[in-house]
């Protein structure tokens, strides 16, 4: 099994530094660059969209994992490819024709991850789950960061684990909502493959080495 990835999310950065930011990243144990677009609609908070995309892009050396907390995801999957996505989240929860959806990132050439709130049954997966690249699963409900992460995460991340394994579907789990190194072994142990860290890695002051400490604590 590879090693899990780690992906920071830029929404707990520092806005007016991003360039700083995302440069000081380059060599940190950051796997992918986590970035949160929210739209005030389909969450209830408004983060940041294309021209801040391309703005990050500019200067990441990781691939950027596109979380979209929009509704219509589909109207923008072309901009946000453009703008330097490497993969591209869209919700369950924002998509009546989901699989359209995963065509429509994968022919763009993005992974396709589908994000599931937390109320949101992984069972409802059964039939699209061997064309994603990745599952997202929120354990906090999105919108912000700075959340506590809800305890049964860990069982729905067993199940769809035991989910993917039975429909031989390759997708990586990725988790997102109040990680720390207080849950990263346990995710990593249920069978999470990717974990985001937004207010964990940053609000410290020492994001790369926070990284570094939850490197070496999910590798162990
Ligand atoms: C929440 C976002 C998360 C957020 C996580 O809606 O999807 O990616 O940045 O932040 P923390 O790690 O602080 O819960
Ligand atoms: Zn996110």
């Amino acid at each position: 099994r590879p090693k899990p990835q780690l992906a920071p999310s830029l929404l707990a950065s520092d806005f007016a530094n991003l360039q700083a930011e995302v440069e000081r990243l380059a060599d940190s144990a950051a796997d992918w660059l986590h970035c949160d677009v929210m739209d005030g609609r389909f969450v209830p908070n408004i983060s940041f969209g294309v021209p801040v995309l391309e703005a990050i892009a500019r200067y990441a050396k990781q691939p950027l994992d596109v979380h979209l907390m929009i509704e219509s995801p589909q109207d923008y999957l072309h901009a946000i490819r453009d703008a330097g996505a490497s993969s591209i989240t869209v919700h369950y929860e924002a998509c009546p024709h989901l699989h359209r959806v995963v065509q429509q990132i994968k022919k763009l050439g993005c992974k396709a991850c589908v994000a599931l709130n937390p109320a949101t049954p992984v069972s409802l997966l059964e039939d699209i789950a061997p064309d994603l690249d990745m599952v997202l699963v929120m354990s906090v409900n999105p919108g912000f960061g700075g959340q506590t992460f809800i305890p049964n995460t860990l069982r729905k991340v067993a199940a769809l684990k035991e989910l993917l394994v039975d429909c031989g579907s390759p997708a990586l789990i990725e988790i997102d909502g109040g990680v720390s190194s207080d849950n990263a072994a346990a995710l990593v142990q249920a069978g999470a493959d990717v974990l985001v860290a937004g207010s964990f890695v940053f609000s410290g002051g020492d994001p790369v080495g926070t990284l570094a400490k939850l490197r070496q604590q999910v590798d162990e």
